[in-house]
């Protein structure tokens, strides 16, 4: 029996995934191990939480004990996901990212080791690559040049993927894919925080010129890639996903601002955010001809789909804006009413 691990499964894409592996895999169960930080939220699997073929494990991946007794569970393979995601609050407090997704991938790889798992694919991110000039595309040889305390406790994680796959044989490969957007992303990153601002009227806080560009696929375009890649990858070899959509983010938020029949003056210009990453863009080269994959969902239809599910789920978006996340949002923007730089617009 296929007893798939999913770590981080109660996040954005840990919570899509699972979704995703008990449609397309009828015969495996799932063991979704999380420890329900501030992203985490048993509300995004509310509609599984009965499912006959999936199991809920509150728990800490740094956790040496919990991780064992999860795995006694008869893991077979792990997809592992559990991280401090968020590039600014890495700014504020790099320590829980570096205990998280570096000892806490460290404590998994050791279990996978002593447990025998089947494969374990461990999910990352483009960030881990660093920043381009205006053209290009990362590709897997590109070299490991990590900006952020986020990006540079995800490499430290595929490292030691890396080596105990080279130094044990652990089967592990490595997925980078470039910025999610899709249902059930907390309102931190970009796109559900705009949408959500906006459906409350309220400003965006834009990071300095608003000139960087991100390249946006959307999550069930990653999970896809994430099923194949642990069907058909190779242990020891890195994919990349990206959705082939690159957008300045002001592109992005004039988009958004269109959609939602918005006007341009809720647009805040703030101080940019420190060492920022001017551009992101995948070469999936790849894993289109190792894979077979390529995304699937353009991102007008993705983008509609998404404002439509934040407009719907307006309790999920009104437990998730909790006292919690208005200290955060204080703490990161201040009082975005205040006139900021606004005037910039102007000259655009
Ligand atoms: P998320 O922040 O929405 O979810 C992270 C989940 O991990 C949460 O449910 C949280 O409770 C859990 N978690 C955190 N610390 C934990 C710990 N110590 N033990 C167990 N669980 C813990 O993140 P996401 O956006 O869904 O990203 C998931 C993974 O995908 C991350 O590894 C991230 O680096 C990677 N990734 C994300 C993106 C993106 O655009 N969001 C792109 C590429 C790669
Ligand atoms: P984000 O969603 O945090 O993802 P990442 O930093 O991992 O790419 O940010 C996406 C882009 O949007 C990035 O260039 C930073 C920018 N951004 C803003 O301009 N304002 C914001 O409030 C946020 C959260 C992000």
């Amino acid at each position: 029996m296929t007893v798939i691990l999913v770590t981080g499964g109660c996040g954005f894409i840990g919570s899509n995934l699972v979704r995703y592996l008990l449609e397309v895999e009828p015969e495996a169960r799932i063991v979704n191990l999380d420890a329900l930080t501030y992203a985490g939220n048993l509300a995004n699997l509310a509609d599984v939480a009965a499912h006959p073929r999936y199991q809920f494990v509150r728990g800490d991946v740094a956790d040496r004990q919990q991780v064992w007794e999860v795995m006694r569970l008869g893991v077979t393979d792990v997809f592992h996901l559990a991280a401090e995601s968020h590039v600014d609050r890495s700014i504020h407090d790099a320590t829980p990212f570096v205990r998280t997704n570096v000892l806490g991938t460290q404590v998994l790889l050791d279990a996978a080791r002593a447990f025998g798992v089947r494969r374990f694919v461990q999910v990352s991110t483009d960030e881990v690559y660093g920043s381009l000039g205006p053209t290009g595309a990362f590709t897997e040889e590109s070299p490991l040049q990590p900006n952020s305390p986020y990006a540079a406790s995800k490499a430290g994680a595929d490292l030691l993927v890396r080596a105990y796959h080279h130094t044990f044989g652990v089967p592990a490969l490595i997925t980078r894919c470039s910025n999610n957007y899709g249902p059930y992303q907390f309102p931190e990153k970009l796109i559900p925080l705009f949408i959500t601002n906006l459906l409350q009227d309220e400003p965006v806080p834009v990071y300095g010129d608003g000139l960087q560009v991100r390249d946006w696929i959307h999550v069930r375009d990653h999970c896809r890639g994430l099923h194949l890649a642990w069907k058909k990858g190779q242990p020891g070899e890195v994919y990349n996903f990206g959705g082939k959509c690159e957008l300045s983010n002001l592109e992005l938020t004039r988009r958004l601002l269109r959609l939602l029949g918005k006007p341009e003056s809720l647009i805040r210009f703030v101080p940019d955010r420190p060492g920022h990453d001017r551009r992101y863009a995948m070469d999936c080269s790849k894993a289109q001809r190792e894979l077979g994959w390529s995304p699937l969902i353009p991102f007008e239809q993705g983008l509609l789909e998404t404002i439509r599910w934040y407009q719907e789920h307006t309790e999920w978006v009104a437990a998730v804006r909790n006292k919690e996340y208005m200290n955060y949002y204080q703490r990161q923007y201040g009082t975005l009413r205040a006139a900021t730089t606004s005037t910039r617009l102007a000259a655009r």
